[in-house]
């Protein structure tokens, strides 16, 4: 019998988690099943406690629970307690493990995949939600010089920059501030492309030289690439290799062993 795996997210039909995983157990000889399973919005842990009872074995964890996933875990890896969410769960004998893999994915992908050094860099994230929260630790991790973090509600961006200034040097401020401001490399963690929108970012912003790098993909280049090479920008990379990267760092925890991700980059991308 194959061990159980799944997604919980609301809404859940769009994930490609199914297909990354299930090419992982098929490159690396894995005997699993991977589902998704759409959680109403208040069945977070009922849905969990089923899962697990039934012999689930892991769970990726999407939006909106990601955050709730820290809460309904008995351990987290030290990643995933700094991060503050969690997107990966191990069920096993000794109870539920918590880990959170976005900050490890973005980072493998950035810096690996693309060659984008982070190191002694003057970073920007635009976007204080549980998406950049997530991936904060592992990006401070690499020591930029500078990790500014840039909100539409500034207030949620100072809230990340205190939790988290014994990290590196982090530090916050609302869009308009940035009018004027230069950095190497620009991540979009804002979920405006999701509803068609870019972030209201000042015209003063110089994008010229920049690589600027979207935590969401598509079929086509996102608005903010798209933007951004518009405006100059030396590089624009979506967000399709972090998803696989993360899924890699995911079943390394469930199965002890690292699947090759470029294959199936490559495979999502055709
Ligand atoms: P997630 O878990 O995906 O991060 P979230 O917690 O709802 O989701 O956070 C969404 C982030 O995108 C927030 O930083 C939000 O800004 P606010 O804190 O001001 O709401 C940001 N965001 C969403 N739409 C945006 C838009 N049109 N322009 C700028 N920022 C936007």
């Amino acid at each position: 019998m194959p061990e159980r795996y799944a997604v919980m997210g609301n809404p859940i039909a769009h994930s490609q988690s199914p297909r990354i995983h299930t090419l992982f157990a098929r490159q690396t000889g894995e005997q699993m099943a991977y589902e998704r399973i759409l959680v109403s919005i208040d069945g977070f842990a009922a849905a969990v406690a089923e899962f697990a009872a039934s012999g689930g074995r892991g769970l990726n964890i999407t939006v909106p629970f990601k955050l709730q996933a820290w809460a309904e875990v008995d351990r987290r890896t030290a990643r995933a307690e700094r991060a503050g969410a969690v997107n990966t769960i191990a069920i096993t004998a000794a109870g539920r493990l918590g880990d959170n893999t976005d900050g490890a994915g973005l980072v493998r992908d950035l810096c690996c995949n693309h060659g984008v050094r982070v190191q002694a860099r003057r970073i920007l994230i635009l976007g204080a939600g549980g998406a950049v929260r997530g991936v904060l630790p592992a990006l401070l991790a690499e020591t930029p010089a500078e990790l500014v973090i840039a909100n539409r509600t500034r207030a949620r961006a100072d809230a990340i920059a205190t939790a988290l200034a014994g990290l590196g040097c982090v530090t916050a401020c609302g869009l308009p501030e940035l009018a004027g401001e230069h950095f190497d490399v620009i991540i979009n963690g804002t979920s405006a492309g999701l509803h068609g929108e870019l972030p209201a970012l000042p015209k003063g912003l110089k994008i010229a030289g920049t690589t600027v790098y979207d935590m969401v993909y598509g079929k086509t280049p996102t608005a903010f690439c798209s933007w951004a090479l518009e405006q100059g920008a030396a590089g624009a990379l979506d967000g399709l290799g972090m998803l696989v990267e993360q899924a890699a760092e995911s079943f390394l925890l469930w199965r002890g062993i690292r699947p090759q991700t470029a294959p199936v980059i490559q495979a999502l991308r055709r």
